[in-house]
């Protein structure tokens, strides 16, 4: 299994969404045995809350659940565990490397840098914009070009 976890702070807004339209596109690419899907959070004040309102109402919107999603905080393991670990902006970044004692060999990635033609690199943080639609069209780019990447790399 090829295991993916997408990182925010607060894992109620945006990691969640792209955890959820991540595996929306793993479905209907009918991989959903090779690739599993998760997220969590840099910071813990929502553990164990469901998504943000702005996440869950517009993926509904869109067709996509999330159903049984709890907040939950990145730990030193998962640094281990995943193959994929992918960071909405750079500030996630920093904290991973902190909690991780990053010596350079995670395989971090922060997920707009996997769209060259995005000139926004952080995914902008809908807590505090209120624009849940704008981190759904990036989130939604960045989706679809780390399930190509992934198929690509593992011959799936
Ligand atoms: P997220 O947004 O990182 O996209 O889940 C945030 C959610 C909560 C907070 C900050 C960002 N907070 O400070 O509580």
């Amino acid at each position: 299994m090829i295991e993916v976890l997408f990182i925010c702070l607060g894992n109620i807004c945006r990691s969640p969404m792209a955890e959820a339209v991540f595996r929306d596109l793993v479905k209907k690419k009918g991989l959903e045995g090779k690739i599993s899907v998760d997220s969590a959070g840099t910071g813990s004040w929502h553990v164990g809350n469901p998504p943000h309102e702005g996440t869950s109402s517009l993926l509904k919107e869109k067709g996509i659940s999330t159903e049984g999603m709890a907040a939950r905080v990145v730990e030193e393991e998962d640094l281990e565990k995943f193959d994929y670990l992918i960071a909405m902006d750079a500030e996630n970044i920093s904290a991973l490397k902190v909690i991780a004692r990053y010596s350079g060999n995670a395989a971090i990635s922060r997920l707009l840098d996997l769209v060259d033609e995005s000139e926004t690199k952080d995914v902008p943080d809908p807590y505090y914009t209120g624009n849940f639609e704008e981190v759904y069209s990036l989130v939604t780019r960045g989706c679809e070009k780390l399930l190509d990447r992934i198929v690509k790399e593992h011959n799936l």
